[in-house]
């Protein structure tokens, strides 16, 4: 089992990461003290793989203390959150009460805002099960949920006691699902760890088949990148804006496509590859880095179709990004394979002919070239 201790403001937590790691819950859950009950929250697909392994041996473990809930991101709102709140009462759930977030970035950002909101604060652990989770949002204590006017617009930072990390878990993941968290980890590798990046280029094939080895070697380096990037910067002040890497142009295409057409890590590759164009275009790095980048992010597959967007369009949906400044965009661009830079602006002249480039770019048959295919399943 390998702990990683991450400091935050409202204590220190650990990461405990190993494959079997969900069956040591209750153990871990004993170290936190005395509570009055422990309540899982999960989604119903997630609870019927996993739920009677995490809740096997939970001291005094009751049915009504798992609080299902839709985990479709049409379902991140406040009234899910309320839902869970009056659940939680009817179930005698008090202020020594702790709540594990069992399931993908979902689960976690609306339990985590349950836990930050419930009684005004109540323990909260995660336990996270898509390689998105494992990887990034159980990490850092960014909690919410969505509005109709845009994503994770209202929230919380609620760090939790304890994360456990089950790399076991990913095996019932739809591969599409599984797939789409591989892009967050290219970005790890891109903004700053240039060994990831070559174990990642090396090591793709096997990662795309789950490998137990290559995964071990993998989630925990992400966890200790953004360990060491959220420590620094906890409440989103400056240096963590570099996990937002491919965000800014990732959350463009989600947003125009309704969030239907794409997966979160889906938009997120589409959105590595601009910033990495927009960082060549620009002159900050070079013409080899940035084929790099763009060959790993295809090596995973096809994405779907990237929609052209009218200047318009495009203006309106950047001008939105929360890393923007009165009107002005705030980009995180690499320098180099490992490195990159943070609140860049840029000319919109640049940026109009990225966004044209991409669609094209992202083009199935260009993955074809690699020997990839669009794989849907
Ligand atoms: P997700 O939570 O939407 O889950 C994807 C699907 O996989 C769901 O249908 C879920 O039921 C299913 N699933 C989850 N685990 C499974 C398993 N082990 N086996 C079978 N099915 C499983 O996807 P995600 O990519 O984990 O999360 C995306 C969300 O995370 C977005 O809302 C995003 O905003 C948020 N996020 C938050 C942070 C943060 O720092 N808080 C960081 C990154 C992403
Ligand atoms: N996933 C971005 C962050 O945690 O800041």
């Amino acid at each position: 089992m390998t702990a990683i201790r991450i400091c935050s403001a409202a204590g220190a937590y650990d990461v405990h990461f190993s494959r079997g790691a969900i069956r040591r819950l209750p153990p871990l859950l004993e170290r936190l003290g005395d509570s009055s009950g422990v309540y899982v929250l999960s989604s119903p697909r997630v609870w019927r793989h996993w739920g009677a392994a995490v809740t096997k041996n939970i001291r005094g473990w009751r049915g009504n203390r798992a609080i299902l809930f839709d985990d479709a991101e049409s379902a991140k709102r406040l009234a899910t959150v309320e839902q869970i709140a009056r659940k939680l009462i009817r179930a005698g759930a008090d202020r020594d009460a702790i709540l594990v977030a069992l399931g993908g970035g979902v689960v976690g950002d609306v339990a985590g805002f349950a836990a930050a909101t419930y009684l005004r604060g109540v323990r909260l652990v995660h336990v996270p099960t898509t390689l998105v989770a494992q990887v990034d949002s159980s990490i850092g204590g960014k909690t919410g949920v969505d509005l109709p006017e845009g994503k994770n617009l209202l929230g919380a930072f609620y760090p939790p006691k304890l994360v456990i990390t089950d790399p076991d878990t990913l095996h019932t993941l739809p591969q599409r699902e599984y797939r789409s968290g591989l892009y967050e980890v290219i970005k790890y590798g891109v903004i700053a760890d240039r060994e990831l990046f070559a174990y990642l280029v090396r090591h793709m094939p096997a990662l795309l088949g789950r490998d137990p080895r290559a995964l071990a070697w993998v989630i925990p380096r992400c966890i200790r990148i953004k360990a060491r990037v959220v420590q620094k910067d906890e409440r989103d002040g400056g240096l963590r804006q570099i996990l937002n890497f491919g965000h800014t142009l990732g959350h463009a295409f989600e947003t125009a496509t309704n969030y239907r057409r794409f997966l979160h890590g889906e938009a997120v590759g589409v959105g590595l590859c601009g910033a990495t164009l927009l960082a060549l275009v620009s002159e900050r790095i070079s013409v080899k880095e940035a084929a790099g980048i763009i060959y790993l992010v295809q090596s995973i597959g096809a994405v779907p179709a990237v929609p052209e967007l009218s200047r318009g369009q495009l203006h309106k949906l950047l001008s939105s990004d929360k890393k923007s400044r009165k009107g002005s965009v705030r980009w995180v661009l690499p320098r180099q394979i490992g490195k990159c830079e943070w609140g860049v602006e840029l000319p919109w002249t640049l940026v109009e002919k990225v966004a044209r480039a991409l669609p094209l770019m992202m083009r199935e048959e260009n993955f074809g070239i690699m020997g990839m295919r669009r794989g849907r399943k």
